[in-house]
């Protein structure tokens, strides 16, 4: 026998013990059922484009606690809300931490970040942070940004009303969101301007950001595969990957911010870090800007398609739209700007809302957490580095929780009957830290927009495609839309 052979007669062994060893795992836990697994590919034959569709249409088959190999990873899927809650609230401890994979081990500078950080990072990370996401926090410091923001937002698509040249959201969207964030973390701004736009040297970060989202978003079989992780591993670390080039740019942001400290002055988040972590260690540069990243990375482009799914849904559904006019055009007929803090005065305009976060959940299956140890949850036994999905699309949809569920109707938030199993955010301890930033920020922005234009699709168009594009976060193809002013606002 050649020594092709016997690598091949031991690769065959190999692919054998590995289809018969999952199998046998998904049918010992009778609590769980599953696709079948494959050898190296697990259950990931499964997924097309879509895989948050996916998950939907296997959970109805396999059930709300879904079991299903990515590539070598033992996943459980879950889609009930109990069950949730069993694992992310009361059994906190034991599912703090997130999976890990090669590109994730590259964008978390090895785990040592907050969004993807382990347990060691996270917890200090978070208590440093948490205080500055509060609302109070919020409106003492960020509020008055995503006024302005909103305020500009709103003088640009006036330019586009007054020409009826068709609007293109993304783009300005995209700014609106990520100009927020940076004030707040940073004080810097990317002006609206194009002229400008394209020499602020935060374009260059931001075009990163666009490319690296798209790289987290689109799966690689490297990421799951345990035989070909190492070299994934190694290209991942020695290559020149886009990442590199954003740790760069806030690594020098953030000595340049060291240097110029003064402690008991805080002009942004950053400076509120460097207060806690110094301006000395390696530690301290590291951390600092790892936390950038993240809340960049994070803070932008969820709330951005958030606003750009509501606007589609605003052009596609005229009739909510006119309610939603009416609600505002009394509290803000008078005034500049509608305020957050007008936001429980218009209940309907933050039913829409909600719904359109409901039907297009930016983040549809979470950000995955992982199994600290062996661990028995409700009669499931769930071992070690599980890897654990929110089925957060499939729940929010499914028909076991919401009346009639596929339909948009966003008076079904009205009543607050249903508003339990409202989760885009994730739930416990770990969930998202910039839930009250991104619902003020969308709201603000989209009260003001529905008070100053009437939104629709293009002529000749009935309505605007709302088929998905899955990445990192689930958006829109690019759309044009018609804005035309309102007439009867007082200013
Ligand atoms: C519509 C907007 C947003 C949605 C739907 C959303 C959703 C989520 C979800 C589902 C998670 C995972 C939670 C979990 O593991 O249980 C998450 C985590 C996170 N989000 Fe958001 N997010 C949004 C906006 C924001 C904004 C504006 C920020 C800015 C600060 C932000 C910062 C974060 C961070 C830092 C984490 C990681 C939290 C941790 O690991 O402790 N998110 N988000």
């Amino acid at each position: 026998m050649s020594i092709f052979e016997i690598f091949g007669l031991l690769f065959l062994l190999y692919l054998i013990k590995d289809f018969i060893s999952k199998n046998r795992n998904i049918s010992q836990n009778p609590k769980v059922r599953g696709p079948l697994s494959l050898p190296l590919l697990g259950s990931l034959w499964t997924l097309g484009k879509l895989p948050h569709e996916d998950f939907s249409r296997l959970s109805k088959r396999y059930g709300n606690i879904m079991s299903f190999y990515m590539g070598d990873t033992y996943t459980l899927v879950i889609t009930s809300p109990d069950m949730l809650r069993e694992i992310f609230v009361k059994n906190f401890d034991s599912f703090v931490e997130r999976t890990r994979s090669p590109i994730f081990k590259k964008v978390t500078d090895n785990y040592r970040n907050f969004i993807s950080g382990d347990e060691s990072y996270w917890r200090p990370f978070k208590a440093m942070l948490a205080s500055s996401f509060t609302k109070q926090t919020l409106k003492n410091h960020v509020t008055k940004s995503i006024d302005d923001q909103t305020q500009q937002l709103v003088d640009v698509m006036k330019s586009f009303a007054e020409t009826l040249e068709p609007f293109a959201p993304k783009k300005f969207l995209e700014r609106y969101t990520f100009n927020i964030i940076t004030k707040y973390v940073m004080d810097e701004q990317i002006p609206y301007d194009q002229e400008e736009m394209t020499n602020s040297p935060l374009v260059k970060l931001f075009d990163h950001f666009s490319v690296i989202l798209q790289q987290l978003g689109s799966a690689n079989l490297a990421d799951f595969v345990n035989v070909l992780k190492p070299f994934y591993e190694y290209y991942l670390f020695h290559s020149d990957q886009p990442y590199d080039h954003i740790t760069k740019l806030l690594r020098e942001k953030t000595e340049e911010t060291m240097k110029t400290y003064k402690p008991n002055v805080t002009r942004h988040l950053m400076d509120h870090c460097i207060a806690e972590l110094g301006t000395e260690s390696e530690h301290a540069k590291r951390s600092v800007t790892n936390i950038t990243v993240d809340l960049l990375v994070a803070g932008a482009e969820t709330s951005n398609g958030t606003l750009q799914w509501c606007l589609l849904m605003l052009a596609n559904h005229p009739n909510y739209q006119e309610n939603c006019y009416q609600e505002v055009y009394e509290i803000g007929k008078d005034k500049l700007l509608i305020l957050n803090s007008d936001r429980t005065a218009t209940p309907f305009t933050q039913a829409f809302i909600k719904e359109v976060m409901r039907v297009h959940p930016i983040a549809p299956l979470g950000l995955p957490r992982r199994a600290k140890e062996d661990i028995w949850v409700q009669d499931v036994f769930i071992p070690k580095d599980t890897q654990i999905i929110q089925n957060i699309r499939s729940l929010l949809q499914s028909e076991q929780y919401w009346d009639d569920p596929l339909t948009f109707k966003p008076e079904r938030f009205l009543s607050g009957m249903q508003s339990q199993h409202f989760v885009p955010f994730g739930v416990g301890p770990r969930m998202c830290i910039g839930m009250t930033l991104a619902t003020e920020e969308i709201y603000t922005a989209i009260a003001n927009i529905i008070l100053n234009f009437k939104i629709s699709p293009l002529n000749g168009i009935d309505k605007i495609d709302e088929s998905e594009v899955f990445g990192l976060t689930i958006h829109p193809n690019d759309f044009q839309v018609k804005l035309e002013k309102r007439k009867n606002k007082l200013f």
